[in-house]
């Protein structure tokens, strides 16, 4: 034991120490290690928020989608299975460019060899990010479909990590983030040759009409324009080859070139069949590393020109370099596949995304949505027992999501904690042990209710839709059950909906650990006080006092903090 406490003292010079006799019994974790601890507790914090903040928002919406339709086709139609994936590609108007956005800067200078292009001039590009960086760019088809290059998801397809930046206004305003619902790679696409790079990116939520975003056109038929046509590139991709990233879109022009002349410039590794190539055979122009999933847009002449997207960024052979065009997934020969894609969801497993805000709890049990409807398409058995079944895996898969969402929340703390740390704990071993204490204790339903009522921050900041007369909800089927679901979602989420975004913050004040209290794990019992959502919390937990293990303590103590949070909201509302 005091070898253990000689050996800690040398590893953590820096914590205060309580002394009895001589011998240390409690001890201070630094300064710096709160510090860490602040930060990726501020980050958890945020992204508990972000995350109710979507689940709402989704229902929100579906409530308005349900309304819409009630009030247009009249209460008689057939109502579709879940009618909020049914979202055709948009059949309104595409490809329109603001006014002054049009005249394009010719391109110099430097995508690469381009210029900047002002705010809003793409309202179609959109940026796929994971954790707030910019991954690749994409395209938006259709009001909750974005094109993009199935090579951006290679080692990472897991849809819950990824947000769509959609497009800013032309005043500057920011565009909106959403989360990606699901990711459909091609399914022929050859990660080592890039054929059929193209993958289609379902929203969680379509881009409402109020957004600056807007859909491009896709290709009517199945050939581009002839070689020679000047088209359009855009993107945030490097400003050269291994080069920085571009701070604001970029755009150029590029000429597309004749298959003849694509192949003789890239040999036997471009697929005309699938693939079409732009640029200048002297270089200099191009896009780059970073654009890929961007358009390559041409513009179709009328009496309102329209962008129509031929090609999607896809690779190339360094940026810019002299007979080396850039190669473009091309569209036109997907057309059929991408319509598929989009107007055939409901013969699809639901995401993970859908079943994480699906509230299995929830009366009446029979989920009205079709949600697991899937899982009942093949069974032979009587329809109640085919219900049961099927309401059965959809808990499964479900609980499925829950891990791989878990797991990767923890990973992402866990690493921003090693980071700072400087230890390479194993990483496997702690989604197992950390699940258990992510069990939220059960809190009646009726509570969280009151909670959210009485909070007016919640209210302000997160809309409910506009109160609609009573006489809508009887003609509308669904109506009334969604508006309970989102009730309850307002409930369940009120203590983190209700932080003002200036409390968004957790702040370590002091972790004491107790040196008597050593478990078999090489943990230590600790007194936390933290400052979190604009609250003082105390609470106990274990922590580690070696680099490894402390590491290792971090995430299960920001998963306590965020419990005891959400404790002394609920128990402050108490009457
Ligand atoms: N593969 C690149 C990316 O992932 C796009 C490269 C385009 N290169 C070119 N020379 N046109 O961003």
């Amino acid at each position: 034991m005091l070898l253990a406490v000689l050996l800690l003292l040398l590893l953590l010079p820096l914590p205060d120490l309580w002394t009895a006799n001589g011998h240390p019994l409690y001890m201070r974790l630094p300064p710096s290690t709160l510090q860490v601890l602040s930060t990726q507790g501020t980050q958890a914090l945020q992204a508990a928020q972000r995350s109710a903040h979507w689940a709402v928002k989704r229902v929100a919406m579906e409530i308005q989608h349900r309304l819409h339709e009630c009030r247009g086709s009249g209460p008689r139609r057939p109502k579709p299975q879940a009618p909020f994936l049914q979202d055709l590609p948009e059949p309104g108007p595409c490809g329109e460019r603001r006014l002054g956005a049009a005249n394009m800067t010719r391109a110099h200078g430097r995508i690469v060899g381009g210029s900047a292009a002002p705010p809003g001039a793409w309202p179609w590009l959109v940026r796929l990010q994971i954790g707030g960086q910019t991954l690749c760019g994409g395209v938006l088809v259709a009001a909750s479909w974005v094109l993009t290059a199935a090579h951006c998801f290679v080692g990472a397809s897991n849809e819950l990590l990824w947000t769509v930046m959609l497009a800013e206004g032309p005043q500057g305003e920011p565009g909106e983030e959403v989360p990606v619902n699901r990711i459909l790679p091609h399914p022929k696409f050859d990660p080592k040759t890039f054929h059929n790079d193209l993958a289609l990116v379902q929203l969680w939520t379509p881009v409402s009409a109020a957004s600056p975003a807007r859909p491009v056109c896709l290709p009517q038929g199945p050939r581009e324009p002839p070689a020679g046509t000047p088209c359009a590139i855009a993107g945030w991709g490097a400003l050269f080859e291994d080069g920085p990233e571009a701070e604001a879109v970029r755009e150029a022009r590029v000429p597309l070139l004749s298959a003849d002349t694509c192949q003789r410039a890239l040999g036997p590794g471009l697929r005309p069949s699938t693939m079409l190539c732009a640029g200048y055979l002297a270089g200099g122009i191009d896009s780059c590393q970073g654009d890929s999933g961007g358009p390559l847009t041409c513009s179709e002449a009328g009496s309102r020109p329209r962008e129509v997207l031929f090609g999607v960024t896809s690779w190339g052979d360094g940026c810019g370099e002299p007979g080396k065009p850039g190669v473009y997934t091309r569209v036109a020969v997907f057309k059929d596949w991408l319509k598929e894609q989009m107007t055939a969801p409901s013969t699809r497993e639901p995401s993970c995304r859908e079943l994480l805000s699906w509230d299995p709890s929830e009366e009446p049990p029979v989920d009205a949505t079709g949600l697991c409807a899937f899982y009942a398409r093949l069974c032979p058995g009587s329809e109640g027992d085919c219900a049961r079944l099927a309401h059965q895996q959809c808990l499964q898969r479900r609980r499925r999501c829950e891990l791989r969402s878990l797991a990767h929340t923890l990973l992402g703390l866990l690493r921003g904690a090693q980071e700072v740390l400087g230890s390479r704990p194993g990483l496997r071993r702690l989604a197992p042990a950390l699940s258990a204490s992510l069990q939220e204790p059960p809190v009646h339903p009726a509570r969280e209710q009151r909670l959210y009522s009485g909070s007016r921050a919640a209210e302000t900041r997160f809309q409910k839709p506009r109160p609609e007369h009573r006489g809508e909800t009887k003609g509308c089927p669904g109506l009334e059950h969604l508006r309970q679901r989102l009730a309850t979602l307002q409930g369940t989420h009120a203590w983190i909906l209700q932080v003002p975004t200036e409390h968004l913050a957790m702040n370590f004040q002091e972790v004491l650990a107790d040196l008597g209290s050593k478990t078999l794990t090489g943990l230590f019992r600790a007194w936390v006080q933290a400052s979190l959502g604009g609250r003082n919390v105390v609470f106990s937990c274990l922590v580690g006092l070696e680099p490894t293990t402390l590491a290792h303590s971090l995430p299960r103590l920001l998963v306590q903090a965020l419990q005891a949070f959400r404790l002394a909201v609920l128990a402050e509302e108490e009457p």
